[in-house]
């Protein structure tokens, strides 16, 4: 069966705000939202935006850049946002941010920002080609440009540990 490649646009497969309340058994022994239950939410969230995206079933093939910038604490309320960067033959670049929201304190706190990289697969879990990404905003337009320079240093380093993996 062919598959419509039509090329699609950011907003077609975007997540705005997927909240979550925090309450506390997410916390860790430090009293902190529990790592874990941030990147596990956004692996899924990445995923829903890579499968809207792709009309496929896709799977987590590389996340870079997860640096906790602030704590997120009890009683804080997490927003999620997810959209697609890039896509390439079968993969595709999706970007995540979380942000925190209490309402004892004005504005928003940012937690974490990350890259998911996803591939689309057939039955048989080989990749399978997915839709170009048509940027629209100039956000969505740098993030498509700086979603490239991303995927060469991926590359870059994938040969690099394959390199060091045959030499153990
Ligand atoms: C995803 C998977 C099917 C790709 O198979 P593969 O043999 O590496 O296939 P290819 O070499 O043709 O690569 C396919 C795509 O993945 C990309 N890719 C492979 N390794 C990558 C990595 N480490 N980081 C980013 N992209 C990667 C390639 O660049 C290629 O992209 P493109 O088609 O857009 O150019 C395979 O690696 C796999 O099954 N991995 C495990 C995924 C999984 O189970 N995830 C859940 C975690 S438990």
């Amino acid at each position: 069966m062919t598959r419509e490649l039509r090329p699609k646009k950011v907003q077609e497969s975007v997540v705005h705000d997927h909240t979550y309340k925090i309450f506390p058994n997410d916390l860790n022994s430090y009293g902190t939202v529990f790592g874990g239950l941030i990147m596990a939410t956004l692996d899924r969230i990445a995923l829903v935006v890579a499968e809207r995206h792709s009309e496929c079933t896709c799977v987590t093939v590389s996340v870079d850049s997860m640096h906790f910038l602030a704590p997120a604490k009890r009683g804080d309320v997490l927003l999620f946002r997810a959209s697609i960067n890039k896509s390439w033959r079968s993969s595709m670049e999706i970007g995540v941010k979380v942000l925190a929201e209490n309402y004892h304190t004005p504005g928003l706190r940012h937690i974490l920002s990350a890259y998911f990289t996803f591939v689309a697969v057939d039955e048989e879990r080989r990749p399978v080609p997915v839709p170009a990404v048509i940027p629209e905003e100039p956000i969505e337009h740098r993030r498509f440009e700086e979603a490239e320079i991303r995927r060469q240093r991926r590359k870059q380093e994938a040969e690099e540990t394959k390199v060091r993996r045959s030499r153990e």
